[in-house]
């Protein structure tokens, strides 16, 4: 493996260079230097935090905040400007943040989510039935993973079915991770267009869904809520439980086929799969920097003085794979049973459609293996091409066969 960078001279985001693994200058991070300052892509500095605890620290209280409009809150992409000048809540502290939360997480509860379970099942079935017809190799990340997570939030949002292919194509366009700028400000401003125009068909024809629930319940004259916020909302929604979801599908897939070892204990044993999908969460932690704050105060983290106003980077896959908390954390183990991980964030901001991200997972996973039992890679792993940089990890593409 080739040296790594001394930390002064370090530019992030930094590159994996296994295709599971976070980048090794973690590892050295960790435990050299926990604390450090990185060069971002936009110019400023940042600081990059690797210990688990260090993690959880950033993420909850009240010493960091969120809130994507402060000065100086780290910005890793260009473009990135537009969205933080008027940002989701995602983007935002309590009790801003609280008010924009509590009115979806009644929608987000195992509960609920589970009533939406019988679609999702056909949904994944239907997409395994279209794709066994073709002749392998196909490409499982267009042919079902990034389908898979796009249909199911047209079910949760209640898009009807005449005008799936439309919102699957543009939302596919801006979640691909491979779209350029044009063409991604192109997909988002006809998604805005038809949501905006969703938003009225609710408003006249109401339905069981929750586009309608928020169109009647919280939406003004009757709620509180402003309708550039409520497309605010439906657009953040459809970004944060799209790609996150498409690229757990198709690098978990990845992952269980290239340990085979693990495959086989899953199949013999189907009860192992709620623990399998937690430790691929943990192993792959494809969110790995999604989670910048930045200093409300002057505070210390591990012995480090950072100011107020200093931009923090708390890195997911550096806390999952701390060797601490993770005995052997590189090897990917199904019978781990440690729910521990920060995959999905920690505090205020904890990812709110994990529940239905857990459950499509399960659906897929167990559908997928059980019904391609000779499904393999038709292509090395070190010959396909990996989205580094990107906000969040995943593969471009990846041809399968069986
Ligand atoms: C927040 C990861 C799926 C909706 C987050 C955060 C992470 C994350 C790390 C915290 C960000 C931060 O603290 O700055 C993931 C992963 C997923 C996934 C790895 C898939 C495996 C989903 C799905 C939805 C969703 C399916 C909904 C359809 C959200 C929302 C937030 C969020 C709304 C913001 C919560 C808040 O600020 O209160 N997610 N997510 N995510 N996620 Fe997810």
């Amino acid at each position: 493996m080739p040296p790594t960078k001394a930390p002064d001279s370090l530019s992030f985001p930094v590159r994996r260079r296994c295709p599971f693994a976070p980048p090794p200058e973690y590892e050295r991070l960790r435990a050299e230097e926990p604390v450090a300052k990185v060069r971002l892509p936009t110019g400023g500095t940042a600081w990059l935090v690797t210990r688990y605890d260090d993690v959880r620290t950033v993420l909850s209280g009240s010493a960091f905040s969120a809130d994507g409009t402060r000065p100086g809150f780290p910005r890793l992409f260009p473009g990135q400007e537009q969205i933080l000048q008027r940002p989701p809540f995602i983007r935002m502290d309590p009790p801003q943040h609280g008010f924009y939360r509590r009115m979806l997480i009644q929608e987000f509860t195992l509960k609920r989510v589970k009533t939406l379970r019988p679609g999702i099942q056909a949904t994944v079935d239907r997409l395994l039935d279209e794709l066994l017809a073709r002749t392998p190799p196909v490409d499982l990340v267009d042919a079902f993973a990034l389908p898979v997570p796009s249909l199911v939030i047209c079910q949760l949002l209640g898009v009807p079915y005449d005008d799936h292919e439309y919102f699957q194509s543009q939302s596919r366009i801006a979640a691909s991770g491979t779209s350029t700028a044009e063409q991604f400000a192109s997909a988002l401003g006809g998604l805005r267009a038809y949501m905006d125009e969703l938003i009225t068909r609710k408003q006249r024809n109401p339905g069981d869904d929750l586009l309608s629930k928020l169109v009647t319940e919280q939406l003004e004259p009757a709620g509180e809520l402003r309708r550039e916020d409520l497309l605010m909302m439906c657009l953040m929604l459809l970004h944060a439980g799209h790609e996150t979801t498409a690229n757990m599908i198709s690098l978990g897939t990845m992952a269980l086929l290239e340990h085979p070892d693990q495959l086989a204990a899953l199949r013999s044993d189907p009860e192992l799969l709620p623990d399998a999908i937690e430790e691929l969460l943990r192993y792959l932690s494809i969110a790995d920097f999604v989670t910048t704050r930045i200093a409300a105060e002057d505070t210390r983290l591990s012995g480090t003085e950072i100011r107020a106003g200093d931009g923090v980077i708390a890195l997911l896959a550096a806390a999952d794979w701390d060797p601490e908390v993770f005995g052997e954390p590189d090897r990917l183990d199904i019978h781990r049973g440690d729910r521990r991980h920060l995959a999905f964030g920690y505090g205020v901001h904890q990812c709110l459609g994990q529940n239905l991200a857990r459950m499509e997972l399960e659906i897929v996973f167990s559908t997928l293996f059980a019904r391609i039992p000779t499904l393999r890679l038709a292509v090395p792993v070190d010959e396909l091409s990996y989205k580094h940089g990107t906000l969040l990890y995943g593969v471009h593409e990846l041809p399968v066969t069986w």
